[in-house]
């Protein structure tokens, strides 16, 4: 059977293309054997073209077929944009760039949930309620005992957050909603810093309500209580620019799931501690984790650069190359650029020499000169240095999820949020082609040996 999809916008009928004028972007027409199916279309605020198949099922019985989702469009969205071709990257309309630069966490918090950039005032209150919202409930330090100390802190956070949820229920109202948010955001990074100290046997410490975001959890990390700590502004600093560039990606893996387990009317709660379940993975957030075991590797073994990019090109040997590739960006990651030229300058300031930087840099020359990579647009991700940096302000390297996971609360909580205001939301629910054995009646035992 031929199927034949065409838009107004863009004709392709049996390989001609032809570009027609904007103003005729209406409509897509799907043919299907002998039948036409007239599709609308969605144009996003940057010209994105959608093609609306939701009709399509009942009339056709058909369903489109997309693995991994390459190119399914699951929810319209006002959060973030990305230009993968170009490398660019949007929250409301704003740069990476430049919110990396001259915002804060906190205010990027704020934009993400509530859609525009606070006032002094707004701003001077999301900051008063994240402090005092960052204490956990005593109740909570008994969970962390009942760990070991060689759990992954990944899997304590995701479980932390879940249990949240029976500390603050959820409510239709929307001053508690708005409160739980709150809550989660406050006590992620206690959460957080409680894990570590767990897992190294320290006794926690406490949240400061003095300190701004960034700095807090620095304290609770390093802090011990005997001696006085004074949080480095550089790695405030720092840390705070980390994780603006972390804060949203549009419907990554661990959003889509956020967005998926909330579509069925699930808490704030359990739909982000799916989220930070599904970051764990290596292929997504726990990359930035993989990275630094795979440069040690390669300096361990003497810098051979082109033996591991053979590996990462051999489609019989796992090994890829981690930190490098992207579903969207065809293009530099723009976060990676960022983390990049802030890792010479950070590691510059604090007199540190870290040869995995150059061990870092040296693989990606070699990487994008190579015809694989260049072919298929193979570029750093956004994981591929934030481990330099992560490890020059003495975040132990299982944590480095964890710090991925803090910088992407604001985006998960407002995709959540976007989800439940959305009045065409449905319970996620996508179908599949069969491909398994037909009906036939059941073996009994006694034939089956
Ligand atoms: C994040 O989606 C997001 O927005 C995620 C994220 C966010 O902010 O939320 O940006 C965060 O998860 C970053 C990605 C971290 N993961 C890694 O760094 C792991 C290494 N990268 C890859 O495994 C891979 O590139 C992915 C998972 C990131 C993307 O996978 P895709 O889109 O399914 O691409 P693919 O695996 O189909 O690759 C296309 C081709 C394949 O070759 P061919 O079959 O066409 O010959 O490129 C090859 C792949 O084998 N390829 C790689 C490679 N990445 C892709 N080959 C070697 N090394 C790699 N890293």
């Amino acid at each position: 059977m031929d199927i034949i999809v065409s838009s107004a916008c863009i004709i392709s009928v049996h390989g001609n293309a032809k570009s027609i004028p904007q103003t005729r972007m209406d409509k897509a027409v799907l043919t299907l054997g002998s039948e036409e199916y007239e599709l609308p279309l969605t144009v996003g605020s940057e010209r994105e073209v959608g093609i609306d198949i939701r009709a399509l099922r009942k009339e056709s019985k058909a369903v489109t077929l997309d693995p991994g989702y390459g190119n399914t469009g699951s929810c319209e969205s006002a959060v973030t944009y990305i230009d993968g071709e170009n490398g660019a990257l949007r929250y409301r309309g704003y740069s990476i760039e430049e919110l990396a630069q001259k915002s804060s966490f906190v205010e990027v918090c704020y934009l993400l949930i509530y859609g525009e950039l606070p006032t002094s005032a707004e701003l001077d209150v999301m900051k008063h309620n994240l402090t005092h919202h960052s204490m956990l409930h005593e109740d909570m330090k008994k969970f962390f005992e009942g760990y070991p100390p060689s759990a992954h802190p990944m899997s304590v956070l995701s479980a932390m957050v879940s249990s949240l949820a029976a500390y603050y229920p959820d409510s239709e109202d929307p001053a508690d909603l708005d409160l739980n948010i709150i809550r989660l955001i406050a006590k992620l990074k206690t959460i957080a810093a409680f894990s570590y100290k767990k897992s190294i046997g320290h006794p926690y410490v406490y949240p400061r309500n003095d300190l701004d975001y960034s700095e807090d959890f620095l304290q609770m990390m390093f802090a011990v209580p005997a001696e006085e700590y004074n949080v480095p502004t550089l790695l405030a600093r720092t840390l705070d620019m980390l994780l603006i560039l972390h804060a949203d990606h549009e419907q990554n893996c661990s959003t889509s799931t956020v967005r998926m387990v909330g579509s069925s009317g699930a808490d704030l709660f359990a739909s982000i501690s799916a989220g930070i379940s599904a970051l764990s993975g290596p292929l997504h957030g726990k990359a930035n984790q993989e990275v630094i075991s795979m440069l040690a590797r390669i300096q361990a073994d003497g810098g051979n650069y082109k033996k591991y990019l053979d590996k990462a090109k051999d489609k019989n040997d796992p090994f890829r190359l981690m930190g490098f590739g992207h579903r969207v960006y065809k293009n530099f990651d723009p976060r990676a650029r960022v983390i990049k030229k802030t890792a010479d300058q950070v590691l510059n300031d604090l007199g540190i020499n870290d040869p995995l930087l150059a061990v870092a840099k040296h693989l990606e020359t070699a990487a994008l000169e190579d015809e694989y990579f260049v072919q298929r647009r193979l570029y750093p991700n956004v994981d591929f240095y934030s481990g330099i940096l992560y490890r020059a302000m003495g975040i132990p390297t299982d944590m480095f999820t964890v710090m991925f996971a803090m910088g992407r609360m604001p985006g998960w909580i407002a995709q959540w949020v976007e989800m439940r205001n959305d009045p065409h939301n449905r319970i996620h629910r996508p179908r599949q082609i069969y491909t398994g054995a037909t009906e036939r009646a059941y073996v009994p035992m006694s034939e089956r040996d």
